[in-house]
């Protein structure tokens, strides 16, 4: 296995392999897929992907908002590689480019089967559960750096 994370441009060849992953981890279990409307308001958001090799086996991407916030959003990795570490090294390169951008506080909509992999990278539940795309999802933050 070599991993190797890279910054990625939204709309390239490797952008539409990660809406790929995307759509196969987050959105066909539910049922749902992406509209042309949803992937172009991508454009101001960071996408990340982590190869292993050629092969791409996950992506997340942030999207900035005000006051020093950006938040980490549809955070996948390939299910036949799940439990490797991947989604950590996904999170730890986020919150290191977020930091050089000068942000200061990540945010997340966690999914309530994904709450227990953010606090384990020490991010913590603010609020209400709340529902979003039919399941419940959790608000939480994390100070940077943390
Ligand atoms: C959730 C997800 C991104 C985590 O990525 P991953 O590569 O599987 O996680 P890692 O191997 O880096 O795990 C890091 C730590 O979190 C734990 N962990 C990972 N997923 C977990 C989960 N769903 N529940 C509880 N703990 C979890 C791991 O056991 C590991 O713990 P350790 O440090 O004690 O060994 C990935 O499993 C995934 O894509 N799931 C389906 C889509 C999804 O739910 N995305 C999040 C939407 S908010």
């Amino acid at each position: 296995m070599s991993l190797r994370l890279e910054w990625i441009e939204h709309l390239s060849p490797a952008y539409a392999l990660a809406v790929a992953l995307r759509r196969d981890i987050l959105r066909k279990p539910l049922g749902l897929g992406f509209t042309q409307a949803q992937l172009s308001s991508e454009s101001e958001s960071l996408h990340l992907a982590c190869w292993d090799d050629e092969v791409l086996v996950g992506t997340l991407l942030l999207t900035p908002h005000e006051n020093g916030v950006i938040q980490m959003r549809q955070v996948a990795v390939d299910d036949r590689r799940q439990g490797a570490g991947i989604g950590r090294l996904l999170v730890v390169e986020s919150e290191r480019e977020a930091m050089r951008r000068g942000f200061i506080r990540m945010m997340l909509h966690a999914r309530d089967t994904a709450i227990a992999f953010y606090e384990k990278a020490g991010y913590t539940r603010i609020g209400e559960a709340f529902l979003e795309v039919g399941i419940w999802h959790q608000e939480m933050v994390k100070n940077i750096p943390g």
